[in-house]
């Protein structure tokens, strides 16, 4: 009798299917990054992303407590000021656009989810770059890190759960874990970027978070054919106290997700970016794409290859759809 293995036998039905399911993907495992702009009266869409908005403190808070509903892991908030400055003053401005948003979907959703802010200073910056520069227009890492201290700080107060550091300085993790320590806020969590690559795919959150940057982020991410070199970020960010380590992008870095959930201590995340996002609901608007199927089968397969949770603009959709 030929074949002798029929691998095909555990897919004959349904059940069996499920019986033999090795990855699962839940809405608890799903992140909703969020975009909030100071001044907006209206949700701003944003065009190279159908579907998601650079919200106002009112519409976030609404669509905040929507995704919680959905049943969503968390949610990770990103400012949009309306003034950019050299230092990012904005950022640790306790009346700020992003500590704001803290404040009103921490008063609305309180423990319900894990909320999360974007620790960096890009998104308030007049030139763009996530730290401060040098007098020759280089990003001076150490300068940026007490610019990243006191901005950790008045997320913490702000009532963010946990901070995502996502400008790649060195020592990052340890200078916020250092300053939430010392300003006695040891239950604040850090969900560190170790691994973040100068990626092309960042493109449409240049639009979301109106980036005042020209040129590129190359001399602080890593370069994308580096895979030893994101182990090593990920050692020393376990080292300065991350609770939990982040590759990103995802898709296009499934090997690196993967080296990194063996080798880490800690949990691992994805941040399925913008630019993926982009992508697929592109084929989706050309009919060339089913969203749902395409959208569940990309988280499953970051699953498969070793994250313990993924960061999606899909997040909130992805969890009514596994309802
Ligand atoms: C920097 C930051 C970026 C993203 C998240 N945090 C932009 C960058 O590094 O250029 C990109 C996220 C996305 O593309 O979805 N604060």
């Amino acid at each position: 009798m030929f074949p002798e293995h029929r691998p095909r036998r555990l897919r004959g039905t349904p059940a069996l299917r499920r019986l033999v399911s090795e990855t699962t993907l839940r809405p608890r495992h799903l992140v909703l990054p969020m975009f909030v702009a100071e001044g907006n009266t209206e949700p701003h869409p944003i065009s190279s992303m159908p579907g998601v908005v650079q919200h106002t403190r009112d519409s976030l808070r609404k669509a905040a407590v929507a995704a919680v509903q959905a049943g969503v892991g968390g949610l990770m908030l990103f400012g949009v000021p309306r003034v950019h400055d050299a230092r990012g003053s904005g950022a640790t401005d306790p009346d700020g656009v992003l500590n704001s948003a803290l404040r009103d979907v921490r008063a609305e959703v309180g423990d319900d989810t894990v909320l999360m802010a974007d620790t960096c200073l890009d998104e308030f910056t007049d030139h763009g770059h996530c730290g401060v520069l040098d007098a020759s227009g280089n990003v001076d890492n150490d300068a940026t890190l007490s610019r990243y201290a006191e901005m950790a700080v008045a997320q913490a107060d702000a009532g963010a759960h946990v901070l995502g550091p996502s400008g790649m300085m060195d020592g990052q993790v340890g200078a916020i874990r250092q300053a939430l320590d010392e300003a006695r806020r040891t239950d604040v969590g850090i969900l560190a970027y170790s691994a973040k690559y100068a990626s092309a795919f960042y493109g449409p959150f240049r639009e979301a978070v109106d980036s005042q940057l020209s040129g590129d982020r190359k001399t602080y991410q890593q370069d994308p054919g580096n895979a030893r070199e994101a182990l090593r970020e990920i050692e020393l960010d376990i080292a300065e106290g991350a609770d939990a380590v982040m590759i990103k992008p995802a898709m296009s870095y499934l090997d690196v997700l993967s080296d990194a959930a063996e080798q880490s201590s800690v949990p691992v995340a994805a941040y399925q970016v913008s630019g993926e996002y982009a992508m697929i609901e592109a084929a989706v608007a050309n009919g060339w794409l089913e969203r749902e199927r395409t959208v569940l089968e990309s988280l499953t397969a970051l699953r498969r290859a070793g994250a313990d949770m993924v960061l999606t603009y899909w997040a909130a959709d992805a969890a009514r759809w596994l309802d």
